[in-house]
């Protein structure tokens, strides 16, 4: 039952002296002070009238500053977090329809069914692709080609997307290299053998597109004859050392002044050698990755502008 109009000020500030006294005494007696004056507030005047004084404290429990709790054992467990569509997505209903429909996809046949991040960075990093001065979209490393359905979805559809993959899985000349660098045991059987064609009609949602070029081989042999090509963006997924060294050497020449580079697995202590090629061959380059926060990380190097 709301209290008479008369005592809400005074509830109020009651309220307040009470939260400002347990502040910072610990996380218990401060949660207790912030449900009290919650409280208080449902039954109270309008936000408007609050005095001065109690209104500071009304600001501090909306916006709280975060306090470390007394104990560690008071960390929630979390493994997973939601993020909401971001508003530059939400705001175009387009893009909005877009998004919902490939996540869905995505959460559906994904390995990684929590990685809405890196749906969202590839929205991003097409929308800057796209802008730039004619060329065209590669992905090394497609596998059943989840990542490169997203690229086509989102490039600009009058440029062609290649795809280059074994499409058997990792050549024994990367394992060999491989298996010198690293004390883990990848294997080609990891990646089944998806078929072009299967790949292709997944990819155009049933109807194999027509700007979409699959090579099959192992890279960089397969590159022969696509040296002439400029490069808006350039998605490499290969998880092996030698692949993703040679790839990064081979692609940021031909790659467009503000055009994109990302090597997928950045932050994978599974694959550990995408962090070392692309540290590498940036320190070659005389730059700096920016690691963004998808599930595996993905590397990004960005061409400078010609001057
Ligand atoms: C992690 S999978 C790619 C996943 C894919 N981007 C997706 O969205 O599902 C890695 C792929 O790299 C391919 N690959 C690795 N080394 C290669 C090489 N030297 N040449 C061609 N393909 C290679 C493998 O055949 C495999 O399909």
């Amino acid at each position: 039952m709301p209290l008479p109009e008369t005592d809400h000020g005074s509830l109020m500030a009651v309220a307040a002296y009470i939260a400002d006294a347990l502040r910072g005494r610990s996380a218990v007696a401060y949660r207790t002070a912030r449900a009290a004056f919650r409280l208080a507030l449902r039954v109270s005047a309008p936000v408007a009238n609050l005095p001065r004084s109690v209104y500071r404290t009304y600001r501090h429990f909306r916006d709280p500053p975060y306090l470390p709790p007394a104990s560690p054992r008071e960390f929630p467990k979390v493994r997973t977090f939601a993020q909401t569509i971001p508003h530059l997505l939400q705001a175009h209903r387009e893009q909005d329809v877009l998004f919902r429909k490939i996540l869905r996809e995505y959460r559906f046949l994904s390995a990684d069914p929590c990685d809405p991040i890196r749906i969202v960075q590839f929205f991003h990093l097409l929308r800057a692709a796209n802008a730039l001065p004619a060329g065209d979209y590669l992905e090394l490393g497609t596998y059943g080609g989840l990542t490169l359905k997203l690229i086509h979805k989102l490039m600009d559809s009058t440029r062609t997307l290649y795809s280059l993959d074994t499409f058997e899985g990792f050549d024994e000349r990367d394992l060999v290299v491989e298996k010198t660098k690293y004390d883990y045991k990848p294997e080609q059987e990891w990646f089944s053998r998806p078929s072009l064609e299967n790949v292709a009609l997944y990819v155009g949602d049933g109807k194999a597109p027509t700007n979409l070029k699959l090579v099959k081989g192992w890279f960089p042999d397969s590159f022969k004859g696509l040296e002439h090509l400029r490069w808006r963006l350039v998605h490499i997924d290969l998880d092996l050392y030698q692949p993703i060294k040679t790839a990064l050497e081979t692609l940021w020449e031909p790659l467009l002044p503000g055009g994109l580079m990302l090597v997928h697995d950045y932050g994978c202590y599974g694959f550990p050698a995408a962090r070392t090629a692309v540290d590498e061959f940036s320190n070659s380059i005389g730059t700096l990755p920016i690691e963004l926060p998808d599930r595996w990380g993905t590397a990004v190097l960005r061409k400078p502008l010609a001057t």
